[in-house]
């Protein structure tokens, strides 16, 4: 099985009650669109919302971007049925709400199971509650179970501050140390992570701080509200020209033949391990990835 390399750079929540924003996702420069049944559709808009979730989903014309349906929870009214509608409209992945627990993610990977969803079909999870976050190692390690296929982490800051009453200040450093500890969770089950909305959509210089400090965290990219988001969401999280070209000369240099048993090298006056190679190739990866989308 080769992994294809999707670069989640930004993931735009839209409600699935509104049928235009679910209409103009088809035509916005983004990495991942987040179909929503949960927070963002009231009780009574529940039913149309999960209609035409499916009807768009089914109707496809997403190309390459990630199409994601967040459902409700199990122990709510609407997410059995919510659960059956997203495997039969065929989305890339399902993001489950409120998390606590592992067995959360495994009851919902066996549902898909039994009822012959796609195994190309992967689960989300929103990391949100006070539980998710001292279970998160637990959490994240479902990554490493290919019966749960788990491949994304998604911080729900909102909900989090509500559930813990910490509150959202500029520069989040209440947040920090959650925040972190799902990014180790999610790099310990070699999943990726989404860092949380910024809810004042208004404020361009706010949000571009935030984005470069989930950056800074090694966030794989953000969830957004708004499309005015994605082009600063982009500009953070994408890999510089300097880095991606530096990232190839490095790794060209540890091609070459006479440097096939060094560990360490010199580049351009500079030591490098094969670490840094490493490091590199992700970047190279989600360049060529977005180059390749055209
Ligand atoms: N996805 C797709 N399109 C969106 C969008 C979104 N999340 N948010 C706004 N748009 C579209 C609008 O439909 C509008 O399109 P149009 O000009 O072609 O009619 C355009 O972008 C400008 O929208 P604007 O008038 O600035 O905002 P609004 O008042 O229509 O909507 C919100 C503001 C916050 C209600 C809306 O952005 C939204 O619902 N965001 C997502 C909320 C959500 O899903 N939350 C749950 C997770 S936290
Ligand atoms: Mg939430």
């Amino acid at each position: 099985m080769t992994a294809v390399f999707r670069p989640r750079r930004s993931a735009l929540y839209m409600p699935g009650s509104n049928a235009r924003a679910l209409e103009k996702a088809r035509t916005l420069d983004v990495d991942c669109l987040i179909l929503d049944l949960e927070d963002a559709v009231v009780p009574d808009a529940k039913a149309l919302a999960r209609t035409q979730i499916v009807d768009a989903v089914t109707a496809g014309g997403y190309g390459g971007r990630e199409v994601v349906i967040r459902i409700n929870g199990l122990d709510t009214p609407w997410g059995e049925d919510d659960l059956v509608a997203a495997v039969k409209a065929g989305p890339d992945a399902i993001l489950v709400p409120k998390v606590n627990t592992p067995a959360d993610l495994q009851r919902i990977a066996h549902k898909l199971s039994v009822c012959g969803a796609s195994p190309d079909l992967n689960l989300w999870a929103m990391m949100e509650t006070p539980e998710a976050m001292l279970n998160a190692g637990a959490i994240g390690a479902c990554g490493k179970d290919p019966q749960v296929r788990l491949s994304c982490l998604v911080m729900g800051t909102n909900d989090l501050a509500k559930e813990t009453r910490a509150r959202l200040v500029p520069g989040r450093a209440v947040m920090v140390p959650w925040l972190m500890t799902c990014v180790a969770a999610a790099r310990a089950g070699g999943v990726d992570i989404l860092d949380g909305v910024y809810n004042a959509f208004q404020d361009e210089d706010g949000f571009v701080a935030e984005c470069a400090q989930g950056a800074e965290m090694g966030m794989d990219g953000k969830t957004l509200i708004h499309p005015k988001q994605i082009g600063p969401c982009h500009a953070a999280f994408s890999p510089s020209e300097e880095e991606v070209a530096w990232a190839r000369r490095i790794n060209a240099e540890f091609d070459k033949p006479e440097n096939a048993d060094k560990g360490a090298i010199q580049v351009d006056g500079k030591m490098v391990e094969r670490l840094h190679a490493e490091m590199g190739r992700r970047a190279i990866a989600i360049a060529d990835a977005i180059a390749a989308r055209g």
